[in-house]
């Protein structure tokens, strides 16, 4: 099977698909998300869409973490319904993590998850210490919960 995973601002035909893949999981109005999904560049935040042959699969997002140059934090990861189980997260987060290793030149990705653990153990994240993904506050941060995973990229 041919596989891409691509930066959806140098693909912007995939712009509205990938919208409603997002909004298939996660409920937002068309707007935001396509303002959100606009915002993609170079460098942080991206969003990396998997496509296989010419059609959509798979979209994730890399954000910037104010405290952590050397870090990103992944969000919004989703594979079309009807090609789940089949690797194809897989493919989009090991592509991922080899985007962020060599165009981004990071060394760590962290997220958050509640239900899909087991999903980024397979892939060798483990928890790890909360971590704040804004920036600095004269009042304490507000971190991203009790459930974040990390991961070094040459752990694997
Ligand atoms: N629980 C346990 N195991 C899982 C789960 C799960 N929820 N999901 C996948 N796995 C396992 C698979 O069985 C497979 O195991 P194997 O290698 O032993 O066969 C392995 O993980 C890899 O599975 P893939 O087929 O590569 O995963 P898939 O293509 O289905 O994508 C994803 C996984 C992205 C989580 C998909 O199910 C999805 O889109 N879910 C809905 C949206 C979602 O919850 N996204 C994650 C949000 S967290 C975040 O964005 C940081």
């Amino acid at each position: 099977m041919d596989f891409s995973v691509l930066p959806l601002h140098k693909h912007p035909e995939y712009l509205q698909d990938c919208c409603e893949l997002i909004n298939s999981e996660w409920k937002r109005s068309h707007t935001a998300r396509m303002q959100s999904l606009q915002g993609s560049c170079d460098q942080l935040p991206v969003s990396l869409i998997l496509l296989k042959g010419e059609a959509l699969v798979g979209h994730l997002k890399l954000c910037p973490i104010p405290s952590i140059k050397s870090g990103c934090f992944v969000q919004s990861v989703v594979v079309n319904r009807a090609d789940r189980g089949k690797g194809f997260g897989s493919v989009l987060m090991q592509r991922a993590e080899v985007y962020c290793k060599d165009k981004l030149n990071l060394s760590v990705i962290y997220l958050s998850t509640q239900g899909q653990e087991e999903f980024y153990r397979k892939l060798g994240y483990s928890e790890c210490s909360p971590i704040s993904i804004y920036g600095s506050f004269s009042t304490p941060p507000i971190e991203n919960g009790p459930n974040s995973m990390g991961r070094t990229k040459g752990s694997r």
